[in-house]
């Protein structure tokens, strides 16, 4: 049979404990550094994030992408057993090895699946997306579970106050399925790129295998995130704003054809910015950044599931998902829900 891919159901999951501006001031005050609500809600629109209990194994990456794909699971009307591919994609997986998808297959009980993390940062759910699609594409795989989960507060480096504020952990999950080939609800195009010469604008220098943590590194926090904030918004800008056009064009589209346009969440100037470029009004934005900041590879996933849950996509709706993240890697997913 000549097939497409449909995503069937999409859920989410966070952690319980809510971390304000507020309180983010009184973190940094440990280390002599100053911030507050009002710059933090001006530069960036985040009002509060939540950060996961680690000594809660229930908000373990694994187990908050665990408690999503059920919702997911739920929603297409599937069983984990019938699930036979996971791609987890996250940087902050609970260990180096096992994957997190190996340990989210073992939660869940998907005993006949094969699963694999893979990392493209903020752009993993996206580039998980595209992967998924070619295997359904192929006839490999039925039923696959796509996950985008961190938890990022562990590579937080509390001593930088522009990085400090941004991020925040949650679990997004969705199920993709074959359709017959012309079925309208369905991807309808991916367009994925990387650029590894802007591999120093985000990164975690150490806890590889090129730079053991010692305690020198440790000291300095070279195990913690290390990002060039301006930088990268200038890219975040347009790489979207392109990649948004590029999934219009390749479809015959222009923004007028798309009901909600579902960016990476990772500043509200950013997504003002590239809304700007593309003529997209406010009102087609789903944005869950103000209540939860950049989850990574998250946010696209649990805006998406806010959006279906809450009614405001509705069936038929055509979604625009645009991402970037630490490589640099970027991409956007054209789909009809
Ligand atoms: O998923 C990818 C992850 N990363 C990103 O997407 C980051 C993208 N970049 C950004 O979101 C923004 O560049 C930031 C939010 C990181 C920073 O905002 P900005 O408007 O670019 O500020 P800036 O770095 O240019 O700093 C402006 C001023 C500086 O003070 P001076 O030199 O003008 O006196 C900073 O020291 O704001 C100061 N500043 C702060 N003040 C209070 C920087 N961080 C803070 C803070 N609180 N938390």
């Amino acid at each position: 049979m000549n097939v497409s891919a449909r995503i069937t159901g999409i859920g989410s999951a966070f952690p319980e404990k809510i971390v304000t501006n507020d309180d983010i001031a009184a973190k940094i005050a440990e280390f002599g550094l100053e911030t507050d609500d009002t710059w933090i809600m001006e530069r960036t629109g985040i009002r509060e994030r939540r950060h996961s209990d680690l000594s809660n194994p229930d908000e373990h990456n694994s187990s908050l992408g665990s408690a999503a794909a059920l919702k997911a699971l739920e929603m297409a009307g599937k069983s984990p057993a019938e699930v036979d591919q996971i791609i987890y994609a996250t940087c902050t997986p609970d260990t180096k090895l096992p994957s997190c998808a190996c340990l989210l297959q073992k939660n869940i009980g998907s005993t006949q699946a094969w699963a694999m993390d893979i990392n493209a940062a903020c752009s993993g759910f996206l580039y998980g997306l595209a992967t998924a699609e070619q295997f359904i594409k192929a006839g490999s795989s039925k039923t696959i579970l796509v996950i985008g989960a961190e938890v990022i507060n562990t590579i937080i480096n509390w001593k930088d106050r522009t990085s400090c504020i941004l991020f925040g952990d949650a679990a997004g999950a969705a199920v993709v399925e074959p359709v017959e080939a012309d079925c309208p609800h369905r991807i309808l195009s991916w367009h994925m790129r990387s650029d590894g010469t802007l591999w120093d604008l985000f990164e975690i220098p150490a806890g590889g295998s090129t730079m053991e943590v010692t305690p020198e590194i440790y000291e300095q926090n070279l195990h913690k995130v290390k990002m060039k904030g301006t930088e990268i918004f200038k890219v975040a800008v347009r790489t979207l704003a392109e990649f948004a056009v590029t999934a219009l064009e390749a479809n015959n589209m222009t923004v007028e054809d798309v009901d909600w346009f579902i960016p990476h969440q990772a500043n509200l100037r950013i997504i003002e910015a590239v809304a700007k470029r593309i003529n997209c009004p406010k009102e087609k934005i789903l944005i869950n950044l103000d209540r939860y900041g950049n989850t990574s590879a998250a946010t696209i996933p649990t805006a998406f599931d806010e959006g279906v849950r809450d009614g405001r996509i509705k069936k038929g709706d055509v979604l625009l998902l645009d991402a970037f993240g630490a490589g640099l890697t970027y991409g956007s997913v054209l789909l009809r829900w």
